[in-house]
């Protein structure tokens, strides 16, 4: 049932492309049916940047065009993704594939964030179900695990897994995530912390969620 739901907000997100533009690609199951979408309108779209080695791969494979941003002399026009949570501010908890820091440099390099999820990821307050991904340098490892303690986490070292950027990532349970913004700067102050799986900071500016009715938008 989630994957129908996935593929539904996946296909409703095709609707809000220009012709002309260029596209930040998310990562993820959700972002696999975007692509797939996507696809049968490459020929209107100026080309697109991935946010992960599997994204880019997958726009490679559909003969998407794909742009380095590096190379860009233009703005991304918008940035396309899923999420692993999301509160009613559009906040949200991003990570769980471990594509958080490259996903935050796209966003953030995008004129608007759009954020398609299914039902189950839309909640009351951050953080409770969804553990916070943190991508970390990997020799401050034990370093950044008892920083995070002291703030009541649990954090629990994500094992057989390296991100695409070569480091490691520390997956916090036990927060209940009252301040958003804050929560994301501070941790992002934490010495050998890459990247906090928080967007807060650049949050999205429109949500489609799906649930068995169809999709509705929250602005
Ligand atoms: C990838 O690192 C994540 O930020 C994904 O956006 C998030 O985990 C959602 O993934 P699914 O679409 O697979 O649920």
């Amino acid at each position: 049932m989630i994957d129908i739901l996935k593929k539904k907000v996946a296909l409703s997100a095709l609707k809000y492309i220009s012709r002309n533009s260029i596209i930040g690609i998310g990562s993820g199951s959700t972002m696999k049916y975007f692509i797939k979408a996507l696809s049968s309108i490459r020929s209107l779209i100026i080309g697109a940047v991935a946010s992960s080695i599997q994204s880019y791969n997958y726009l490679r494979k559909l003969n998407i065009p794909i742009i380095e941003l590096n190379n860009l002399n233009s703005v991304i026009d918008i940035y396309i993704d899923s999420a692993d949570e999301v509160n009613n501010n559009l906040e949200m908890i991003k990570g769980g594939g471990g594509a958080l820091t490259r996903e935050k440099i796209i966003s953030s390099a995008s004129k608007k964030f759009l954020c398609i999820i299914d039902e189950s990821k839309y909640v009351k307050i951050l953080g409770i179900s969804f553990p916070l991904p943190i991508e970390v340098i990997p020799m401050a490892l034990k370093f950044v695990s008892q920083e995070l303690r002291k703030l009541g986490g649990i954090p629990k070292f994500r094992r057989n897994f390296v991100t695409d950027n070569g480091n490691f990532i520390i997956d916090v349970f036990n927060l209940q995530i009252y301040q958003p913004v804050f929560l994301e700067k501070y941790i992002n102050n934490i010495p050998g912390v890459v990247c906090v799986g928080l967007f807060a900071i650049r949050k999205a500016n429109t949500l489609l969620i799906s649930d068995i009715n169809g999709v509705r938008k929250i602005i």
